[in-house]
């Protein structure tokens, strides 16, 4: 993103919950909610990575707690809402961010589909769950669900990941019926291919060799940064959208726009009008 909107103030006095928090899209939010205003209760399963997060967001002057422990785990699930609530007592915000990267096909073990949607989309219906009461409380709030574009298409060996992420497409409409009487909005976004750890491992540190090749799959010809994808969940969480709820926001640079014929190079119209 070449220039970074003025900096507002929407959230100050809120309370957010980032789970993955620690790095990639998850920390990108927690910097941006902490830019504007908010306390924020970040997880990750990592306890390296996560306490020098935290480290560094104090020392930025922001006001964060850090939670380590696995989202797959019931129990950790509440421990994280009542650690947030004991610290600050209230919860205003949700981003229901880390997932299960197993992504298999016919290959997958029972194992491991249990893994992607414990990680997945059964945590994020515990969180969700653990969060409307105190949010309730709070007047009301809103929670993002951070599914992708894997959501609606088919990729290659990769039944686990893209089918757990088609489950948080529905679970964010039936989150969104069910939780507007107490005044808590649902929102999901669906991100494109994002410059985070995993793409960077998969391109071998090579950015300048890969944008293009990936960038290909894009409309803006290129892959999407992490503030960019943040940008858009503190949109959904914020006012601004406060007649928003059930939808989910494309942050894909066009992806999801794109028909067979791609960026339309070897197209037999290119080019006429
Ligand atoms: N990077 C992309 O291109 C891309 C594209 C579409 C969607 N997404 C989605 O964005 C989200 C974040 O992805 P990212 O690329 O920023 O990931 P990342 O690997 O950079 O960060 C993942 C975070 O989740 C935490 N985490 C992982 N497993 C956990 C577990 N079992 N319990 C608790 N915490 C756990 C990690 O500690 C870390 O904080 C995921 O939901 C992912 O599916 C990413």
């Amino acid at each position: 993103m070449k220039e970074r909107a003025a900096l507002r103030d929407r959230f100050r006095g809120k309370v957010a919950i980032v789970t993955g928090g620690s790095s990639g899209i998850g920390l990108a939010t927690v910097r941006e909610l902490c830019r504007e205003g908010a306390s924020v209760a970040l997880t990750g399963i990592e306890p390296d990575l996560g306490a020098a997060a935290e480290r560094d967001f104090r020392r930025e002057g922001f006001d964060v707690l850090f939670l380590c422990g696995d989202m797959a785990d019931e129990s950790f699930c509440a421990s994280v809402v009542n650690d947030t609530l004991a610290k600050w007592n209230r919860v205003d915000f949700l981003v229901n961010n880390a997932f299960s990267f197993v992504a298999k096909g016919a290959d997958a073990a029972r194992a491991d589909w249990e893994r992607t949607f414990q990680v997945g989309p059964i945590a994020y219906a515990t969180m969700a769950a653990n969060v409307a009461g105190p949010m309730k409380k709070a007047g009301g709030g809103a929670i993002v669900n951070v599914s992708s574009i894997s959501a609606r298409i088919a990729q290659p060996n990769r039944w686990t990941y893209n089918a757990a992420k088609g489950a948080v497409a529905n679970l964010t409409r039936c989150m969104a019926l069910d939780l507007a009487p107490s005044g808590i909005r649902v929102n999901s976004v669906s991100p494109g291919w994002i410059w985070t750890r995993e793409v960077e491992k998969a391109a071998g540190g090579d950015r300048e060799r890969w944008e293009p090749v990936w960038g290909e799959y894009h409309m803006l010809r290129r892959l999407g940064e992490t503030v960019e994808v943040a940008a858009a969940i503190l949109f959904l969480l914020s006012s601004d959208a406060a007649f928003i709820t059930g939808a989910d926001l494309p942050v894909d640079g066009g992806y999801q726009g794109l028909g067979s014929e791609g960026l339309g190079s070897t197209s037999q119209f290119a080019g006429s009008h």
